[in-house]
């Protein structure tokens, strides 16, 4: 499958399965994740696999979109090792962050597992019950297993912006 058709098969599955995932299915998702790039390559990211079942409650502590996932895995970026740009002091850990995301995300889809990116999600919730996350910026939460036999992409998969509003052509 050429990118362009990878990436709009590509949709947000809420529908899981308890099928579990398999553990080298997970490890290659992961392994995507480290293959991001990152600013400088400062790698100012982590990714925490959530997949013990009292890890699990936990997340469904934090919101509500965990879809009876085996395996959440949950994404910050570390605004403290992060690059920042002189001219402007912008910091780039949630760039980052936002790209590890992004990898892990298609990798799923790659591994025929499905996903959705939660950011609704109550991050202070989260790190009362995960202190290892407190210094980060927290910015996705991924419930991954196979996708139910019903599931499908919702109505806003194919809403899509007219191109002249989403690209600039100068
Ligand atoms: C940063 C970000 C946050 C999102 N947060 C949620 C969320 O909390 N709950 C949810 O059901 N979907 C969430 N989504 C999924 C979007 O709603 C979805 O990507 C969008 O509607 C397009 O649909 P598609 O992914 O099926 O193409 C989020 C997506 C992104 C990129």
């Amino acid at each position: 499958m050429d990118f362009l058709t990878f990436a709009k098969d590509r949709y947000s599955c809420r529908a899981l399965s308890d099928r579990p995932v398999e553990p080298e299915k997970l490890e290659r998702i992961l392994a995507a994740a480290l293959a991001a790039p990152t600013a400088c390559n400062n790698q100012p990211f982590r990714v925490w696999v959530l997949q013990s079942p009292d890890a699990l409650e936990k997340a469904s502590h934090a919101t509500r979109f965990t879809f009876g996932a085996p395996v959440i895995l949950a994404v910050g970026g570390l605004p403290s090792e992060a690059w920042v740009r002189p001219f402007d002091g912008r910091n780039f850990a949630g760039v980052d962050a936002a790209i590890v995301a992004t990898h892990l995300m298609l990798a799923t889809h790659a591994e025929g597992l499905g996903t959705t990116w939660i950011g609704y999600f109550d991050a202070g919730q989260l790190k009362a019950d995960f202190p290892e996350m407190a210094p980060y910026d927290m910015i996705a939460l991924f419930p991954i297993g196979y996708p139910a036999p019903d599931a499908a992409p919702a109505k806003g998969h194919f809403a899509c912006r007219p191109e002249s509003q989403l690209i600039g052509r100068l």
